[in-house]
């Protein structure tokens, strides 16, 4: 008999009741440029619309009201009840192109049948599920439900972000920051149990060798891996730059021209591991 996953744990959910994630893509330092990238690299391998996409960990459903926009049929699941009602509050806000359907899950448990979605988001769960089991777990689940040849699209942070995060705000002045960063270049395993905004939640942090690897233990072949942000997060003037049009391009151009580079792959916030379900 199978068994429910085991619950998520308190401090995420803590984390999520309290901070604003529905903005973070939009306000946080470069999630512009998270947000740009990851469309980006979306667009490379989704099916063309209408196709069924699954959008697992989607929080508020930023990607799932874009894809919705673009003739997706979108379904989100997250296990913050709050994010699932901020992304049926927003759906109802685009009713030409509404989210199919919003609800309450876990990434290690799906309810959709098997081989019945044409693409799957990956896009958090990764890095909130701390054990390597709960990971595989998750890609398996996503395997099952996607039809032979889906992609899948897999986000995760990079083990290095919270070193780089730290040295550019000054977080390493903090003792309790260092602490944490301690621990995340030692194993991965990000632990915040004072629960201080800025310093994020219970997480692991990816990389890239880790990724791909579990991209593949979880049955999928790997068909791009790809530096979210690349070195692009750490301009220091990144606000006005991101806010020019033209050194906007020049900046994503040089973000791209290093997307692939393994040399380069550690100093980018964010992970995308493309995967396929074999035929
Ligand atoms: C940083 S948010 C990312 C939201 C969105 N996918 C994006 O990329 O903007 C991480 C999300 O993963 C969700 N999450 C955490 N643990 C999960 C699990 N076990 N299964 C599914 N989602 C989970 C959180 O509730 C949260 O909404």
């Amino acid at each position: 008999m199978e068994q429910d996953p085991p619950p998520v744990d308190r401090e995420i959910l803590a984390h999520y009741a309290d901070y604003d994630e529905q903005s973070r893509l939009s306000t946080g330092r470069s999630s512009s440029l998270e947000f740009v990238r990851s469309q980006e690299l979306i667009l490379r391998h989704i099916p063309p619309a209408p196709a069924r996409v699954l959008d697992v960990g989607g929080g508020p459903g930023v990607y799932s009201l874009w894809l919705a926009g673009l003739g997706y049929e979108t379904h989100l699941i997250d296990p913050v009840q709050k994010h699932v009602l901020q992304a049926m509050d927003a759906s109802r806000n685009q009713p030409g192109n509404p989210i199919a359907s919003n609800s309450i899950g876990d990434a290690r448990s799906l309810s959709q049948d098997d081989e019945s979605i044409d693409a799957v988001l990956l896009m958090g769960p990764m890095y909130h599920l701390t054990e390597r089991s709960d990971r595989i777990t998750a890609l398996q689940e996503a395997h099952r439900v996607l039809r032979p040849g889906g992609p899948i699209f897999v986000s995760t942070v990079c083990r290095f972000a919270p070193l780089m995060d730290g040295l550019t705000t000054g977080h390493i002045d903090d003792p309790y920051f260092v602490d944490i960063l301690r621990g995340d270049l030692k194993n991965g395993q990000h632990r915040n149990p004072r629960s201080v905004p800025d310093y994020f939640t219970t997480a692991f942090m990816h990389t890239p060798d880790e990724l791909k690897t579990e991209v593949n233990d979880g049955g999928f072949d790997l068909i791009e891996m790809a530096a979210i942000q690349g070195p692009g997060w750490l301009a220091n003037d990144f606000a006005s730059r991101w806010a020019n049009p033209e050194r906007r391009t020049l900046l994503l151009e040089l973000v791209r021209a290093v997307e692939h580079e393994p040399a380069m792959m550690g100093v980018s916030q964010h992970l995308m591991a493309i995967g396929r379900k074999p035929e």
